[in-house]
């Protein structure tokens, strides 16, 4: 079982059932839901964190329609066959943990922690049943000590290149997925008259090798408003549009839209 480092003096802590603890018993309590905040009041000030809750709720929901299980199925194809069977995995920027659930569901022996800045993603993650440690904490600033996992998860999170280099184990692996440029095309051109295309996904980390590189892809037809309503609130462009634009999105009862993504499979050479 993996275990988070202290955020004030980096020692080990101990799980204790409610509450995490370290040896200069500094302790933090466990949510109601079972994951910790280990994020300290002097690494940000702000009062929210991450994704909010009505974005988190509408990716849960359209997550958990299968929407994205193409995408769930190479990840743990990826995972199975790159990694032990009883491998440490972080999901880093974790969300609801849809994805490291369902890789765990096809892979129990995979020893899985995550972590995400936003509480309200955490509170869902445990509400799908990941029972794995979880703690709010940013990807900028871990709280794991150097040389812990055996794979790193970085789907749609902030590239924090350093520090997935300095929590993977030598030979360990980074897994970053990002969208293509063509990625949701359908859906930005029902909002705006010249939809752009997604900036082309740059390789280049220089704290890790690239070993490999992979692009799946899939024409969505969703024919349930709710199901459109969720993606485009789980988008950027929900939040960046008036209300006119966002009917536009909202009144449709069919989209026909591309997904498409790239995920870059980096590794962190043996010393
Ligand atoms: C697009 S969502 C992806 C969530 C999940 N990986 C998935 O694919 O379903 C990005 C996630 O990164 C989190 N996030 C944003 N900035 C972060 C940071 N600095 N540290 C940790 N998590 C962060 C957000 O709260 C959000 O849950
Ligand atoms: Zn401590």
């Amino acid at each position: 079982m993996i275990s988070f480092i202290c955020p004030v003096c980096g020692l080990p802590l101990e799980d204790r059932g409610s509450l995490y603890c370290c040896k200069n018993r500094h302790s933090f309590d466990k949510s109601k839901y079972g994951y910790v905040n280990l994020l300290l009041s002097n690494q940000s000030s702000k009062k929210h964190h991450g994704d909010d809750r009505l974005m988190v709720r509408a990716r849960k929901d359209f997550l958990s329609k299968g929407y994205y299980g193409f995408l769930l199925s190479k990840l743990s194809e990826l995972c199975r066959s790159y990694l032990t069977p009883n491998a440490c995995i972080l999901d880093a920027g974790c969300g609801e943990c849809y994805y490291s659930c369902g890789i765990l569901a096809d892979n129990p022996g995979f020893d899985f922690a995550g972590i995400d800045i936003s509480k309200d993603a955490l509170e869902y993650a445990a509400k799908r049943g990941a029972e794995f440690p979880l703690a709010v904490a940013g990807v900028f600033d871990m709280p794991f000590a150097d040389n812990s996992f055996g794979c790193v998860i970085n789907c749609f999170s902030p590239n924090a290149e350093k520090e997935y280099a300095r929590v993977l184990k030598s030979g360990g692996i980074l897994l970053r997925v990002v969208p293509l440029e063509d990625h949701l095309f359908s859906l930005k051109a029902v909002i705006y008259d010249k939809p752009y295309l997604h900036e082309k996904p740059q390789n280049d980390i220089g704290l890790l090798k690239l070993s490999d590189y992979a692009e799946i892809r899939k024409t969505l037809i969703i024919e349930d408003k709710e199901d459109i309503s969720n993606l485009f609130k789980m988008t950027p462009y929900y939040y960046k549009t008036g209300a006119e634009d966002q009917n536009k999105v909202l009144d449709i009862s069919r989209l026909e839209t591309e997904a498409a993504f790239g995920i870059f499979i980096y590794t962190k050479e043996k010393e």
